[in-house]
């Protein structure tokens, strides 16, 4: 059977400060993280053939660097856009726009940043990424927190609702294999 590998970027300069969006490089830790990658993916599929899916931020290309597979980079694959909000804290996002934060915390599939993006918008860009992925064999795509849990709800048919809540952890390779019905799921985290 094929699976599906889902991985977040390693860590970036902007996750240890805390900041969303932008396009920042890996941190020591993530570079790390990268370095790690092909023994894990190699230890599970052994020799069996892979594609590798990136955005085309510098973080999950970089987390991409040392998989010895072909490679693809998806601009509808990008992070969920912040808007005026990109490089932004949340607490800075609190402090300059209250109301917004407040109205994300009610509804946080629904709410669209200003000029940027909600996560029903992420939905339906993804929606071509999931058709391919429903076509294609092996695949591991080296994704955003906001994109990844898209992707993940497709295959585990969560609520709209809840999606946005998905723990989905830095440095773990989430590996999905389709049933009939629903999908196996295993979960590998490397101590980083
Ligand atoms: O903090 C990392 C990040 O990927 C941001 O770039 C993005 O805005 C955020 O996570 C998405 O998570 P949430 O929707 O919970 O804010």
């Amino acid at each position: 059977p094929r699976s599906i590998f889902m991985s977040r970027h390693g860590e970036s300069q902007y996750n240890v400060e805390g900041k969303i969006g932008g396009d920042a490089l890996l941190s020591v830790h993530g570079q790390t993280y990268a370095e790690a990658l092909p023994g894990l993916i190699k230890n599970n599929i052994g020799d069996a053939p892979l594609t590798v899916w990136t955005s085309t931020l510098q973080r999950t290309i970089q987390s991409a660097q040392y998989l010895p597979y072909p490679k693809l980079t998806w601009k509808s694959l990008d992070e969920l856009d912040a808007g005026v909000c990109d490089g932004m804290t949340y607490e800075e996002i609190e402090k300059q726009y209250p109301e917004d934060f407040a109205n994300r915390d009610e509804d946080k599939f629904n709410y669209r940043y200003r000029g940027g993006e909600s996560y029903r918008d992420v939905v339906v860009r993804l929606e071509p990424v999931i058709m391919e992925l429903e076509r294609q064999e092996n695949i591991l795509i080296i994704g955003h927190q906001a994109i990844l849990r898209c992707l993940y709800a497709y295959f585990h048919n969560f609520k709209q609702a809840d999606l946005p809540y998905i723990k989905i952890p830095l440095h773990t390779v989430i590996k999905l294999t389709p049933k009939a019905y629903g999908c196996d799921e295993e979960r590998y985290t490397l101590p980083i």
